[in-house]
């Protein structure tokens, strides 16, 4: 029986937020019970170098995102859960493919470019900000789906190109050096919901405008009392279609509550109401994982565990392909 090896990685950076939850980790956990599947699911933190270096912030992502993740119901069982830096191989993988990878093949990738141009617009130096690290993200991310021998990366829009130099990088290596990576190919979801925000864009933590998933119940009301609306009073109709309260009350409900709660803006449910109804159907989609979280957050020996171990069960694959690609190169025993 062939497996398909589906993998992806989480940059650990930020707490997860109501978005996320929505458009990424629900669906993805969905995805990782299909067993036809073989998932690998990891934290990518030596990404998360790449935009953060504040030491404290960046360990303490890694755990809330760690938590969250195992809070939500990823079974650590069934899907390969790991930390990036735990499987040194990556790394070294990383090295290896960056003497076959073109620069100008870097120059391209959109994150990069779009670094340059700011800089250009603010009249800067080209360079200035810019590390190694952002450089050369998608060789680190390369490795990280070619030390598996992924066949298909779920990834949002913004990263198909990194997989595609994933690709690139592969072929490129297997041409010169003899067949030694499965190429991989990027799955982009498009019914995915994207989540709108307190202000009506869509839900990021650099638009400011995210309401924190595991907060207490307390911030949670809070946040959604911040929802913008418009100054329709409780009596006016009001439109479903353009309210952030009803698009997000739609990313929980099911088809019943939803028409449900279609009907109530018809007849001109207050905001205030709404938003009511609207907390207690998140929190109460939550609570349960909050509680999972809480208990994860206060026992980092237990998820350090979990983790250890998910790293542990793959060094036997990581640690095979890098001997086969060290051959393959020459890196080779005198003996
Ligand atoms: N670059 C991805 C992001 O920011 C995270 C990531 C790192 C990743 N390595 C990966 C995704 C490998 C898929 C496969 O979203």
């Amino acid at each position: 029986m062939t497996t398909t090896r589906v993998l992806t990685g989480i940059t650990t950076t930020g707490t997860p937020h109501l978005g996320n939850y929505v458009g990424a980790i629900r669906p993805a956990i969905a995805a990782s019970q299909d067993p036809s599947v073989e998932a690998y699911l990891f934290l990518a933190d030596y990404h998360a170098l790449i935009k953060n270096q504040n030491p404290d912030e960046v360990a303490q992502s890694s755990r809330e995102i760690a938590a969250t993740w195992l809070a939500l119901g990823l079974d650590p069982q069934q899907t390969h859960f790991y930390r990036q830096s735990d499987i040194p191989e990556i790394t070294e993988l990383s090295w290896v493919l960056a003497c076959s990878a073109a620069k100008g093949l870097m120059n391209r990738a959109h994150a990069y470019k779009a670094a340059v141009q700011a800089n250009d617009s603010a009249g800067d130096d080209p360079d200035f900000g810019i590390t190694m690290g952002l450089f050369s993200y998608p060789i680190l991310m390369a490795a990280d789906i070619l030390i598996f021998n992924a066949h298909k990366v779920p990834v949002g829009r913004d990263q198909i190109q990194h997989v595609e130099m994933a690709r690139d990088i592969a072929q490129r290596f297997n041409h010169h050096y003899g067949e030694t990576f499965t190429l991989p190919e990027a799955e982009v979801d498009d019914h995915v919901a994207v989540l709108q925000g307190l202000d009506g864009r869509k839900m990021s933590k650099s638009y400011g405008n995210t309401i924190t998933l595991f907060g207490t119940p307390r911030q949670l009301q809070k946040s959604i009392n911040k929802i913008k609306t418009n100054l329709l009073e409780p009596g006016e109709r009001k439109d479903p279609q353009d309210s952030t309260v009803f698009q997000v009350w739609c990313a929980f409900a099911d088809a019943s509550e939803r028409d449900r709660m279609a009907q109530a803006f018809a007849e001109g449910i207050g905001w205030g109401e709404a938003k009511k109804q609207l907390f207690e159907r998140v929190n109460d989609e939550l609570a349960p994982a909050r509680e999972e979280y809480g208990r994860l957050m206060a026992d980092p020996a237990e998820l350090e565990a979990i983790l250890q171990h998910g790293a542990e069960r793959l060094r036997a694959k990581s640690t095979a392909l890098l001997d086969m690609v060290r051959r393959a190169v020459g890196l080779r025993t005198y003996r």
